[in-house]
């Protein structure tokens, strides 16, 4: 693990700030030229200039080999030859290696509460592992405070005051009244919030009703937020459980064995069906079974608006880490739904090369070995998570393209330009093109890459894809045009980061209204009818 820190300033700030044990406080700050003392963050005045020489620039569409040149955190110029004019103009070498938008992980949990406890990665040891992995943004799940979204939405707030890149929000619902209803609209137009998540397990606390779910999905429609969807049937969840625990099954495997592929399958059908009934778009998130798979494809092909999220755990990894005799090895893995045998991994890999799912995501919801330690006598304690925000784009480049499932260009698209259309910030985010935000990598090819706990930037002491190793390498990861990694060392600083609001009625809305309006004239109802003399 390999940090610079040389101001006490920052160092007290972050003390301050009570994340960091003074153990830990020089790990990840770099208070030298360009961050101001007030905010121990990126100076928001001073000028920023890079030009990115010689690279080849990958978008979701098209790669050529051009120079990029930045100013003030915004792409100006994308072509061959830029000269470099400005003697204060940082300049990055990017011959034989690939330009890249930065990543965005569309699913995350960093500082969340749940299962009584709390995510070990917050917004500053989170963020700072993604950018170490190439990844610029992420947008986590905000969860109310007793049900108020607002409560929750200031909660959250506050915990993303530290962060160092870029991130939004998506908000759970976990209950149904005419305050949440109001909130909802709130969170849309004033907060910068267009997706709401529905967790149909967990139950006894995030899950919810079918009959809060199609009042959810409604007022989502309403309001052009995306519907999301943790697709498992939390009752049947619950009687699997039951039944493990009287087999005397305890440990983590009882976790997958309480909750097959077939439960996922149907809550996803379930849950499709219900949107296709509103006619709203669904967003359904960690795709882990080639049974939801099916369900999602069945979907897309009848024409209906379902997004598949895959994420990495589900591609690359199967249960049998779940049976290791060793409790914490085991407890590693518990996710929710759980990592499947082998076979599904390689089915969702497949869905992810040919559109079936469109986009990959981590989950990150990180655990140390203490934390996952509350269920060593029953599994159904062990706080559900895994890891994956420093190792996705990685991983899934190695998997994907090393592998010829998949081209430069739809790693591109997996990784970043999807999700930035799906909540709506294309082409701000997402690709390298002229007024573009410059969230840019440079990636080698040719270089190899190696996960490790002992070297890995989150705060976990274990890892799910400790060992692995595989070809390419993030060697620079750029945010709002300042150089964050570089030389596997990370300069970052907590307070640089920045909110990015995502504005409502996507592309996945489009014709939305036009299908209401051929649905209601094909009603031929009310029917006149003569009434009886
Ligand atoms: O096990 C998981 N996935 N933990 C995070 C919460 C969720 O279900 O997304
Ligand atoms: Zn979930
Ligand atoms: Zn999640």
């Amino acid at each position: 693990m390999a940090y610079s820190c040389t101001s006490l300033l920052l160092l007290s700030f972050l003390i301050l700030y009570g994340s960091l044990p003074l153990s830990q406080s020089n790990q990840f700050c770099d208070a030298g030229v360009g961050y101001t003392e007030s905010t121990c963050g990126f100076s928001s005045t001073s000028s920023s200039k890079l030009l990115i020489k010689g690279g080849t620039v990958v978008n979701a569409h098209n790669q050529e080999v051009a120079d990029v040149y930045v100013e003030d955190g915004i792409i100006v110029a994308v072509r061959p030859n830029i000269k470099q004019v400005d003697e204060d103009v940082t300049l990055l070498d990017a011959t034989g290696k690939y330009v890249m938008p930065g990543g965005i992980d569309p699913h995350t949990h960093l500082a969340m509460e749940f299962m009584g406890t709390e995510t070990i990665d917050d917004f500053f040891s989170g963020q700072a592992a993604a950018l170490a992995g190439g990844t610029t943004m992420h947008i986590d799940f905000v969860i109310p405070v007793s049900g108020s979204l607002v409560a929750g939405f200031e909660a959250y707030k506050k915990k993303a005051k530290k962060s160092c890149m870029n991130y939004g929000f998506h908000m759970a619902i976990t209950k149904w009244d005419e305050s949440v209803s109001r909130e909802m609209e709130i969170m849309v137009k004033e907060k910068g919030i267009n997706s709401f998540k529905f967790f149909m397990a967990y139950k006894g606390s995030l899950m919810i009703s079918d009959e809060l779910l199609l009042q959810g999905l409604k007022r989502c429609k309403s309001l052009g937020a995306l519907a999301m969807v943790h697709a498992e049937n939390g009752d049947a969840v619950f009687e699997g459980q039951n039944r493990m625990i009287d087999l005397g099954i305890t440990g983590p495997e009882g976790h997958a064995l309480s909750r097959p592929p077939v439960l996922e399958g149907e809550a996803t059908s379930r849950a499709i069906r219900l949107a296709k009934f509103v006619n709203t778009p669904l967003y359904v998130v960690h795709v882990m079974s080639i049974d939801a798979m099916e369900e999602i494809s069945k979907a897309r092909k009848s024409g209906q608006k379902v997004v598949g999220e895959a994420v990495v755990s589900g591609l690359v990894l199967n249960d049998s880490g779940l049976w290791n005799p060793d409790f914490i090895t085991a407890a590693k893995y518990v996710m929710s739904p759980p990592i499947r045998e082998a076979g599904h991994d390689k089915a969702l890999q497949a869905a992810l090369s040919t559109g079936v799912l469109q986009l990959v995501g981590t989950d990150h919801c990180t655990f140390n070995s203490t934390q996952k330690a509350f269920g060593i006598d029953d599994f159904r304690k062990i706080p559900n998570g895994v890891n994956g925000i420093e190792e996705r784009m990685h991983l899934v480049w190695d998997t994907m393209v090393e592998s010829g499932q998949i081209s430069v260009t739809d790693f591109v698209r997996i990784t970043s330009t999807e999700c930035a259309r799906i909540f709506n910030i294309y082409p701000r985010k997402g690709a390298i093109l002229v007024g573009s935000d410059a969230d840019i990598i440079i990636f080698n090819p040719n270089s190899s890459f190696e996960i490790s706990a002992r070297t890995h930037h989150s705060r976990t002491d274990t890892n799910v894809y400790d060992g692995r190793k595989g070809k390419g390498k993030v060697e620079v990861t750029i945010v709002g045009g300042r150089v964050a990694w570089q030389d596997n060392e990370l300069k970052v600083a907590p307070g640089s980061g920045k909110y990015i609001e995502l504005p409502p009625f996507s592309y996945l809305f489009d014709g939305i209204d036009k299908a209401d309006a051929k649905y209601l004239s094909s009603l031929q109802a009310p029917v006149k009818r003569f009434s009886a003399s």
